[in-house]
């Protein structure tokens, strides 16, 4: 029984394989399946972006063109969370997941966001206090990660939950470290390396701590951020709204 099942399967797979070339009707469907297993985690279930940008926006930083799209997928953008996925997935699916994206962009701009950026910018770097721990550019501090590309980077409801719940969905390595020392002191600071035998964090004001566990009393990792929980009370909606706005052009140019 058993290996008449095995025998079945094994003649049955490559004749699944060959799905003739010229048919292209399928491809934006078994492009959304390889989409939710590989891509779904940080572009969203439905393309339309979380920890990674918005897709169905129909125009890309990568270029707008499908030749441009399947060298991003494959190739992934150096030094960011996109990945090459030219190991893992065939080219054919690539094909499949470009024709997906396609499938699913809008045109109409409905999405984007009604503020003014240079109002923005002002209470970035003034009311909002933001540059005491963020970079954009050479300009501010870098507690926190580097907003330069953050435009690029994230959809604007993930940085919208950034700015109003920053403990939703912590930027993997700035996690929140607590060492307390032997002399029973408690410091608290943002992630630069933790593992089990060390810790590196940077405390409020920029200061860079290093111990060894055997040193201490204790050393933990929490995913909570020490950003300010309080700027959905502090900033009105348009001051949100002109903040967003100046977050999402933030596009490396800067
Ligand atoms: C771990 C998170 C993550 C995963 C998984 C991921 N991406 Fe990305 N992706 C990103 C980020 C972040 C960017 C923005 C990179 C940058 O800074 O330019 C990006 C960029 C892109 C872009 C370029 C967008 C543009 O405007 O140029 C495309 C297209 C894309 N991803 C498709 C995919 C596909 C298809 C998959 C699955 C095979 C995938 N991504 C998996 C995080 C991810
Ligand atoms: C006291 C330091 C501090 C201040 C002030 C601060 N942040 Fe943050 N921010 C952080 C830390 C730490 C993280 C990383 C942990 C997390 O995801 O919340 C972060 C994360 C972010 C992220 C997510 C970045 C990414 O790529 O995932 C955005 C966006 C952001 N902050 C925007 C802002 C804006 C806008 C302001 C001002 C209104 C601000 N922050 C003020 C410390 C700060």
């Amino acid at each position: 029984m058993r290996l008449a099942y095995i025998l079945c399967i094994a003649a049955l797979c490559p004749a699944q394989d060959v799905t003739p070339v010229a048919d292209h009707s399928g491809d934006a469907e078994t492009g959304r399946w390889t989409f939710r297993i590989f891509c779904a985690p940080c572009h969203g279930i439905r393309a339309d972006g979380g920890r990674g940008p918005d897709l169905t926006l129909g125009t890309y930083s990568a270029g707008d063109r499908d030749e441009d799209l399947a060298r991003v997928i494959s190739r992934g953008v150096p030094g960011t969370e996109m990945a090459a996925y030219a190991g893992r997935v065939s080219d054919e699916e690539i094909r499949r997941l470009v024709a997906y994206i396609r499938s699913v962009a809008h045109t109409s701009d409905n999405t984007s966001i009604r503020g003014d950026i240079a109002a923005g910018e002002t209470i970035f770097w003034n009311k909002g206090g933001c540059g005491q721990c963020h970079r954009t550019g050479t300009k501010g501090s870098s507690i926190g990660p580097d907003l330069t590309r953050v435009g690029r980077q994230r959809s604007l409801a993930y940085l919208r939950a950034s700015l109003l719940q920053p403990d939703a969905d912590v930027t993997p390595g700035y996690a929140t470290v607590t060492v307390v020392t032997r002399d029973g002191k408690k410091i608290v600071g943002v992630e630069r390396n933790f593992d089990n035998f060390s810790a590196q964090f940077v405390d409020l004001s920029g200061k860079y701590y290093s111990f060894e566990r055997e040193d201490v009393i204790s050393m933990k990792r929490e995913p909570r951020s020490l950003m300010p929980s309080t700027y959905g009370q502090v900033l009105n909606e348009t001051e949100v709204n002109d903040l967003l706005a100046f977050l999402s052009s933030l596009r490396g140019g800067r």
